[in-house]
């Protein structure tokens, strides 16, 4: 398993051919693979759910990590879980109870991790942190691919390495939107172990080439860890 994990977003495939999209991102070295659920009211977009995610699942051996861009997403974990999804990452902007629904996604037996939109803090997490997998810093306004990176969330990466040392599972902490080759190196040094991207990837002149430009810009980083 490599230091820092690539995890495109299929965001920016042909919605058409979403199975063809993941073989390749497997076949171009792809770690994990990022599945953007929106539902036109937590994020002002709407992309798919459930059903499209259970025809996808038998197109990739790699990790699916659904992030849930969805008001009330207790209320479908159980879906997202049978559809298939490794991991399920919600946002805490959306979870009054934030413990009581990572407790729930663990007990599904998937990874549980928690979003954090550019103006949400860090603080609380300590407090869930036995039953975190993973925080995705959000590095945009979450509801759209292609957007410029918000270098000011940067410093929650950092505060997120101290949360990682406290009792708990192994926490990777993930970065997403405007991720590329120029931002890299900064996500990385911050301390970042998984590098969410769709455009970079996906509008690069091969799956392949994107993936190996943000593992380039990836590698030889000092990161604080
Ligand atoms: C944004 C999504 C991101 C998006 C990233 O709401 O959560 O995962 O696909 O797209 P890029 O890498 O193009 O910013
Ligand atoms: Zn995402």
């Amino acid at each position: 398993m490599p230091d820092v994990l690539i995890a495109p977003s299929v965001l920016s495939a042909d919605f058409a051919r979403l199975g063809e999209a993941l073989v390749g991102l497997e076949e171009a070295g792809a770690d994990w693979i990022h599945l953007d659920v929106m539902d036109g009211q937590f994020v002002p977009n709407l992309t798919f759910g459930p059903p499209v995610i259970r025809a996808m699942r038998p197109h990739s051996r790699l990790p699916l990590d659904v992030h849930l861009m969805i008001v009330e997403p207790d209320r479908h974990l159980e879906a997202f879980a049978g559809a298939g999804a490794d991991a399920i990452t919600v946002h805490v902007e959306a979870c009054p109870h934030l413990h009581r629904t990572l407790s729930a996604i663990r007990a599904l037996g998937k990874r549980a991790g928690v979003a954090l939109n550019p103006a949400t803090p860090v603080d609380g997490l300590a407090y869930v942190r036995e039953v975190l997998d993973h925080v995705l810093v959000m590095s945009v306004n979450p509801g759209f691919g292609g957007q410029a990176f918000i270098p000011a969330v940067l410093p929650k990466v950092a505060a997120l390495r101290e949360l990682a040392s406290l009792a708990g599972p192994p926490l990777r902490i993930a970065v997403d939107g405007g991720v590329d080759a120029a931002t890299t190196p900064a996500v990385v040094a911050a301390g970042a172990d998984v590098l969410v991207a769709g455009s970079a990837v996906f509008d690069a002149p091969s799956l392949a080439a994107g993936i190996q430009a943000l593992r380039h810009a990836a590698g030889g980083v000092q990161a604080q860890r």
